[in-house]
C-alpha cells in the first residue's frame, strides 16, 4: 500500500490533494503564493488540524519569497503581516497559529538575510516530516486502548488526509489493526462537510480496514445497544484542563459514551495543546457559510432561501474524556498535571 501524503512541496509549488474533490476525483491542487494557501486552507481543499498547520508553514515560505528585501525590518514587519492572513485563514485549530509562530521565529533569528529563505524553506519541511513521526508514535502509544474484539466508533477524518501522513486518532486504529487486534470500525459521516462519509471511508479503504459508515444520529442506538466498545477522535484546540475543540458533533458522542459507560480517547499531538487557555470556553468557534448545510456541492438539499447555521466545532468538557494520546505518552485526569508534562515534553 503506497501511503496517503496530502501535501507535496515540490521546486517552490505547494502540491495539495484536493479534499474538496475526494472520493469522486483525486485531483491535485498547485499552489504558488501564500494567498492561494491560505484559500485551500479556508476553502477546506486541505483540513485537519495537523495539515493545515504543515501547510500554514509552506504558506510562511512563499510569503517569505514574495516578500523578500534586503531590508531586514519591512522584510520581517511583512512577513509579520503575512504571517496575521494566514493565522485568520481558520480560527479553531490551533496547529496554523503554531506552525505560523515557528516560522516566523526562524526568521526572526537568522542574522544572515541572505539565508532566511532556505532557512524557512528546512523549518517548514522539518513540521511535515515530525507531524508524521508523531503520529507514529502516537499510533504506538495508542494501539494498547483498540479493543479485541467490539467496535470501534470515530467521527470525521482524522488520517493521513488530515495531518502530513498516517493521521491521529484513525492512526491509533491503524496501529491497533496493524498489530493483530480486530474489531470493528464504524466512521460518521459527519454533517454537513461529509469528512467521515467521503474521506475517512476512502482511507480505510485503501488501508484495507473494513469499515462501517453510519449517520451521525445513528451512535445513540448504537451505543445503547451495546454495539460500540470505545470512541476515538481527534483534536483541533485542547485546553490546559483537557476541554477539546473538535468537529462539531464530538461533544454529543462523549456525552453519549458516558451514558452508556463507554471510554472516550482523543488523540493529538502535543502542537495542539494550547496551554495558554485555562478552559474549552475560551476556544473560538469557527462559524462557517450557512450554504454548507442548504446545499451539497451546489445542489440545494433545503428549501432555497431558508436561513441555517453552521457552527464548525464543539468543545467536549475534560469530564467526559477518558484519555488523551499524544506523542509523548497517554494523558489521563486530571489532564492540568498529565498534559502540562505531556506538553512540556516535546
Ligand atoms: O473542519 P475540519 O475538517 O478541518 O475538522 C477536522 C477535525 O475536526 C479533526 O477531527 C481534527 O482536526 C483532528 S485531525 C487529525
Amino acid at each position: 500500500m503506497n501511503e496517503i501524503r496530502p501535501i507535496l512541496w515540490d521546486d517552490g509549488t505547494l502540491k495539495l490533494l484536493d479534499q474538496t474533490r475526494l472520493p469522486a476525483a483525486e485531483e491535485v491542487v498547485e499552489i504558488n503564493d501564500y494567498r492561494g494557501a491560505v484559500a485551500a486552507i479556508r476553502d477546506m481543499q486541505v483540513r485537519g488540524a495537523p495539515a493545515i498547520g504543515v501547510t500554514a508553514a509552506y504558506a510562511v515560505v512563499m510569503a517569505a519569497t514574495e516578500l523578500w528585501t534586503s531590508d531586514r525590518d519591512s522584510f520581517l514587519s511583512g512577513l509579520r503581516e503575512a504571517g496575521t492572513v494566514i493565522n485568520a485563514a481558520r480560527p479553531t485549530a490551533v496547529n496554523l497559529q503554531w506552525a505560523v509562530r515557528r516560522m516566523l521565529e526562524v526568521a526572526e533569528s537568522e542574522p544572515d538575510l541572505a539565508q532566511v529563505n532556505a532557512r524557512l524553506l528546512a523549518e517548514a519541511r522539518a513540521i511535515q516530516v515530525e507531524d508524521e513521526e508523531i503520529n507514529r508514535r502516537m499510533g504506538d502509544n495508542g494501539r494498547e486502548l483498540m479493543p479485541d474484539g467490539g467496535a470501534v466508533l470515530t467521527h470525521c477524518n482524522t488520517g493521513a488526509l488530515a495531518t502530513s501522513a498516517f493521521g491521529t486518532a484513525l492512526g491509533v486504529i491503524r496501529a491497533g489493526w496493524e498489530s493483530g487486534r480486530r474489531f470493528q470500525v464504524f466512521n460518521t459521516e459527519t454533517r454537513p462537510f461529509l469528512q467521515g462519509a467521503r474521506l475517512t471511508s476512502w482511507e480505510f479503504q485503501q488501508l484495507g480496514i473494513p469499515a462501517t459508515l453510519i449517520v451521525d444520529s445513528a451512535a445513540g442506538i448504537m451505543m445503547q445497544r451495546g454495539q460500540i466498545s470505545c470512541v476515538i477522535t481527534g483534536a483541533d484546540r485542547i485546553a490546559a484542563n483537557g476541554d477539546t475543540a473538535n468537529k462539531i458533533g464530538t461533544y454529543s458522542l462523549a456525552v453519549l459514551a458516558r451514558e452508556n459507560g463507554i471510554p472516550f480517547y482523543v488523540a493529538a499531538p502535543t502542537s495542539t495543546v494550547d496551554l495558554s487557555l485555562d478552559s474549552g470556553e475560551e476556544i473560538e468557534i469557527e462559524q462557517r457559510a450557512g450554504s454548507e448545510v442548504t446545499h451539497f456541492q451546489g445542489t440545494p438539499t433545503a428549501p432555497l432561501g431558508v436561513e441555517a447555521l453552521n457552527p464548525a466545532f464543539d468543545v467536549t468538557p475534560h469530564r467526559y474524556i477518558t484519555a488523551i494520546v499524544t506523542e509523548n505518552g497517554v494523558a489521563r485526569p486530571p489532564f492540568v498535571e498529565s498534559l502540562k508534562l505531556a506538553a512540556g515534553n516535546s
